[in-house]
């Protein structure tokens, strides 16, 4: 039982309506679409690397700066070492460039109307006014939409791009990227790619031009680590040191040794990375065709995920009969998707499994 006493909070702690993150099931057997989490294991690399350091080394606090890690970090995307962060998931890094960069008084931080939820707490944790710049009509992200929005709020705090947006799976161009970049070059463009690694074309190659640039990756879903909780940042030196400035005054040490050694271990495995993203995107087009063939609409997705409607049924109702099947997927009750259901991509028979419980369940007349 929660027991809510406001009392003893900060106030702005007591209005604080937290992130809701999606079902982790406490029983086994069922089929887990809900949370984006990769399908298959972590490479064998990383579990070996994780032991040798658990024998070796737990007694001992971690490497504060991550070092081994962010050259590894630097070396695979290209940039040099004091152009890399990393945290504890990259939702925390999230919440530490929220804090560095965001926080600017009578000016509100733009992100679209439907995207990662997290930006909205965040918000709130922070006390920094959101200004939500509506998708179109199919929910994309409409770049017009952002230049009103930051000429309407002169000056803006920033801007938060999820590339893909998450849960639609759009993918933008460099090219948008680079029109949301000129918006406000004194603030900083923050385009999280969460999920970059499935299709989408990361801005990496961007941060040298852009001061106000700054990236976000995560090795939860492409590397098959959410266990694990590590993410990143790349951005130019200063975004950099101004995140170390956050991270030291709050958690010296937010990556134990086993993150940062199995982290590495991620990274020096290239083969194993190609091999399981390029399966989970052919499961995704395979489950694409399939769900179409249901008659769902399916929203174009360079994520480990699709966004998919049905003309006539309702979500809801869909999403908890999956349930009743022992198939978990992601509905959220935001209005404006409040039709969709989000699908994370599984393995090839788990995709097959979904569109025959499905198919089964579309036919019967109450789903
Ligand atoms: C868009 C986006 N960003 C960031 C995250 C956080 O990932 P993590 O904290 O596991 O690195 C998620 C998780 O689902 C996400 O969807």
């Amino acid at each position: 039982m929660t027991v809510v006493n406001e009392s003893f909070m900060s106030p702005r702690i007591q209005n604080l309506q937290p992130y809701q993150p999606g079902e982790q099931p406490k029983v086994g057997g069922l089929v887990k679409l809900n949370t984006n989490e990769n399908p298959y294991p972590p490479s064998p690399q990383v579990i070996d690397a994780i032991a040798e350091v658990a024998a070796k080394s737990l007694k001992l606090y971690p490497d504060p700066e991550s070092d081994q890690l962010c050259d590894t970090i630097a070396a695979y995307h290209g940039v040099p070492r004091e152009q890399v962060f990393v945290g504890n998931g990259s939702d925390e890094v999230l919440a530490h460039a929220f804090c560095a960069f965001f926080q600017h008084d009578h000016a509100k931080l733009l992100f679209p109307d439907v995207t990662y939820n997290f930006y909205s707490v965040y918000c709130r944790l922070f006390g920094i006014e959101a200004e939500l710049v509506p998708l179109d009509t199919n929910l994309c992200i409409d770049v017009a939409a952002f230049s009103a929005a930051a000429q309407a709020n002169t000056p803006i705090a920033g801007i938060v791009v999820s590339n893909p947006n998450a849960p639609t799976g759009e993918s933008l161009s460099l090219d948008t990227v680079r029109d949301l970049l000129a918006l406000n070059p004194q603030r900083v463009v923050l385009v999280d790619e969460a999920y970059v690694d499935f299709g989408g074309q990361s801005a990496v190659s961007l941060v040298q031009q852009y001061p106000n640039l700054l990236i976000v990756q995560t090795l939860s879903k492409s590397r098959s680590l959410a266990g694990l909780r590590v993410g990143f940042a790349i951005g130019q030196p200063a975004l950099i040191s101004a995140l170390n400035r956050v991270k030291n005054s709050f958690n010296s040490f937010p990556l134990g040794c086993l993150a940062q050694a199995g982290a590495v271990a991620a990274f020096d495995d290239k083969a194993y990375f190609e091999q399981t993203r390029q399966a989970v995107m052919a499961t995704r087009e395979r489950l694409a065709q399939g769900l179409a063939g249901l008659g769902f609409e399916v929203l174009p997705s360079k994520a480990n995920f699709l966004f998919v409607r049905h003309p006539q049924h309702n979500a809801a109702q869909l999403a908890s009969r999956l349930r009743e099947a022992r198939i978990l997927v992601r509905h959220f009750r935001q209005e404006r998707v409040a039709q969709y259901l989000r699908i994370s991509i599984g393995t090839d028979q788990q995709a097959t499994y979904l569109v025959k419980v499905l198919e089964h369940l579309l036919g019967q007349q109450d789903a």
